[in-house]
Parts: C-alpha cells; sequence; structure tokens
C-alpha cells in the first residue's frame, strides 16, 4: 500500500511509521508534517532512508490534494494535541484540527482513497469515578476543552463525508497513550525527564484523575488493524482497559527510578480537568479479532523510562523550554 501519514513526525505518527516500515516493508509511506513544535525530524531519523518526508501543512489544500491523489490510504493523525496549550490558546487548534481534517476529506473525497481517521476518547467528556458504564461507540459527546470540541468536530466532519459523499473512512477514538517519542509537555514524560535532570516530579491537583493508558506500538496496532478490517463508515474505540489515576501513576514511576514515593510537588490543576476516561474496547476485540500486546503497564513504564534514558539527544534540547512553559503557567 501506498500510505500518506499525516503528523507522522510526532508522537504516535512517528511510532506508527516506525512499526510501518519494520512489519510492512512493501508499504511505501510518505509523511506529511508541518513540524510544529510538537514535530520532530529527529523522530524519523532511523527511518529517513525508508521513507519519504514532505514539511507541509494538512491545510494547504494544493500540496494535500497532490499527495493524496498519489496514495492508497491516508491515515490522518496530525492534530494540535495538548489539552493546556489549547486552554492559553485554541485559534491552531481550530486550524489544524477543524480545517486539516476538512481540507484532507476533500481531497480523499476527490481521489476516491480511502482514510483512518485518528480521534481520542476526550470527545466523550468524563466520567465520574464510580460510574460502571464505560465510553462505547454510542456514547454521547460531550467534550470538555477547545482540544476535545475541535476533535469532536473534526469527528463530525469524517462521519458527515461518509454520509453525504461516501468517502471510506473510518474513525478510532483511542485513549491515553505513553511510549518513546513523547513529547516532554505530556505527564509520563514530563515526570521521567524531570527526574532525569534533578528536578522534582509535579503532580496536578489532588492526582485523582484516572486515565485508560495504552502503549502506543498497542494504539498503533489496533489502527493497522482497523485501516485492513475496519468496516467502512464504523467507529471504533481502542484501549488496553489500563485505567489508573495520575498519583498512582507517578508513584509507579517514581518507585522504578529508586525515588522516594513522596517526592513530588502538587502543582495548580488544569482548569476544567477532566476526572475520568474509561474505554470499553469490545467491538475491538470481538469484532475485529484484535488484542494488545503490552498488558503490564509496569513493564511498559519501564521500558519508557529506559528510552528517556537512553535517548537524551532526542530531548534535552527541548527540556528547558517546555518547563519555562509550565512555569509560567504556575504548574
Ligand atoms: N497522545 C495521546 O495520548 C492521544 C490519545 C488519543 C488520540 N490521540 C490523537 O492522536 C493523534 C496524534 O497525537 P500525538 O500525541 O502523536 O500528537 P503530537 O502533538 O505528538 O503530534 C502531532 C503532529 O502533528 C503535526 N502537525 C500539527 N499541526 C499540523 C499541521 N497543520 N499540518 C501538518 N502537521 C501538523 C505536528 O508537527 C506533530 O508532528 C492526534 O490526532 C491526537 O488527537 C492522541
Amino acid at each position: 500500500m501506498r500510505l500518506l501519514v499525516t503528523g507522522g513526525a510526532g508522537f504516535i505518527g512517528a511510532n506508527f511509521v516506525h512499526s510501518t516500515v519494520r512489519e510492512y516493508p512493501d508499504d511505501a509511506v510518505t509523511v506529511i508534517d508541518a513540524l510544529t513544535y510538537a514535530g520532530r525530524r529527529e523522530s524519523l531519523a532511523a527511518v529517513e532512508d525508508s521513507i519519504r518526508l514532505v514539511e507541509g501543512d494538512i491545510c494547504d489544500a494544493e500540496l494535500v490534494d497532490n499527495l493524496v491523489a498519489e496514495s492508497d490510504a491516508v491515515i490522518h493523525f496530525a492534530a494540535e494535541s495538548h489539552v493546556d496549550n489549547a486552554l492559553d490558546n485554541p485559534e491552531p487548534f481550530l486550524h489544524t484540527n477543524v480545517i486539516g481534517t476538512f481540507t484532507i476529506l476533500e481531497a480523499v473525497r476527490r481521489h476516491g482513497v480511502r482514510l483512518h481517521h485518528i480521534s481520542t476518547d476526550e470527545v466523550y467528556g468524563d466520567l465520574a469515578l464510580d460510574e460502571p458504564q464505560r465510553f462505547t461507540e454510542a456514547t454521547p459527546y460531550n467534550p470538555s476543552s477547545p482540544y476535545s470540541a475541535t476533535k469532536a468536530g473534526s469527528d463530525m466532519l469524517v462521519r458527515a463525508w461518509v454520509r453525504s459523499y461516501g468517502v471510506r473512512a473510518t474513525i478510532s477514538n483511542c485513549s491515553n497513550n505513553y511510549g518513546p517519542y513523547q513529547h516532554i509537555e505530556k505527564f509520563i514524560p514530563r515526570q521521567i525527564t524531570n527526574i532525569l535532570t534533578g528536578r522534582r516530579a509535579k503532580l496536578y491537583g489532588t492526582g485523582h484523575n484516572v486515565r485508560d493508558w495504552i502503549h502506543v506500538e498497542d494504539h498503533n496496532s489496533a489502527v493497522r488493524r482497523i485501516l485492513e478490517k475496519g468496516q467502512i463508515g464504523r467507529t471504533y474505540l481502542i484501549s488496553s482497559e489500563g485505567e489508573r489515576d495520575n498519583l498512582t501513576v507517578l508513584r509507579t514511576l517514581l518507585r522504578l527510578m529508586d525515588r522516594d514515593p513522596d517526592d513530588f510537588d502538587h502543582v495548580t490543576d488544569r482548569v476544567g480537568h477532566d476526572l475520568r476516561y474509561a474505554i470499553d474496547p469490545s467491538t475491538l476485540y470481538n469484532e475485529l479479532g484484535w488484542a494488545p500486546k503490552h498488558t503490564d503497564f509496569e513493564e511498559g513504564l519501564r521500558s519508557t523510562i529506559e528510552w528517556y534514558r537512553n535517548n537524551e539527544s532526542w530531548w534535552r534540547p527541548i527540556k528547558d523550554a517546555a518547563e519555562a512553559q509550565y512555569e509560567k503557567r504556575g504548574q
């Protein structure tokens, strides 16, 4: 297959490109990425001779049209993805997440190209800690932040383009990812690199907010399965059923890095901080026969810590700026 991967220099996209090159050597991979602060050429350095990287904006209709025309499928990862940045300035989220997705949809419509759209469980809002029902494909959308609202908007556009124009698209909404190449502004790599640089770990509020953690390789193997076997027009929820609260995750990281479990600072909570996300992935398990491989969360964290230890040259140049940004917000 000739694959066009949008946002392939970001965290999940780069991991997708790595696993595609490794496991599907006959696929031809083109990446379009604007190389924003979140996209790093360095994340694709190990596969640069096996792929084509085009630096460009997914809102550039002419460029997108040309790249889509020569592809069999588009895997659409590109997005502005950090909730805290969305709260500071929502405009880039509207641009990339909404107009960017519209631009991709128009191109796949014109050329009859298959699309898989990557989205998030945050479109469903949040759950009470003791809510027995988890998110399913039928849960009504109820986004809380400018990030999740623009992702919800992009999902709605994809659904409408399937219905109105017969675009061959699928959607997946996944829970929180962790693993190599994740920007250090995000919760898990921020704590790891804080500890590695002699800073203290930081916890928003009480730390009782629950996230449903999945290893990025499991997310991407599910995406591949949906691309190959998913039913056009369907939405699939991806999770490896890894619910944990932030305090537990932080204390596990501290223990795995030989620190005292109380060696962290409480910092100002995120405004409108969603309490709990939890996905019921049974459709994906039952209909597409998918199962995660990284089911031991502690082992996944251990290997992620190792990756950050061994790849300081990847994150070190951006660490001070990321922390300065947090400091401005009192976090
Ligand atoms: N990280 C998670 O836990 C998670 C969970 C569920 C879903 N998702 C979704 O997965 C996708 C990828 O997330 P991520 O964590 O890898 O994000 P990321 O921020 O690490 O990467 C996003 C990439 O998109 C690129 N990009 C941004 N604007 C662009 C534009 N206008 N044109 C071209 N490229 C542009 C960036 O340069 C970057 O390489 C997003 O759609 C996100 O909503 C993420």
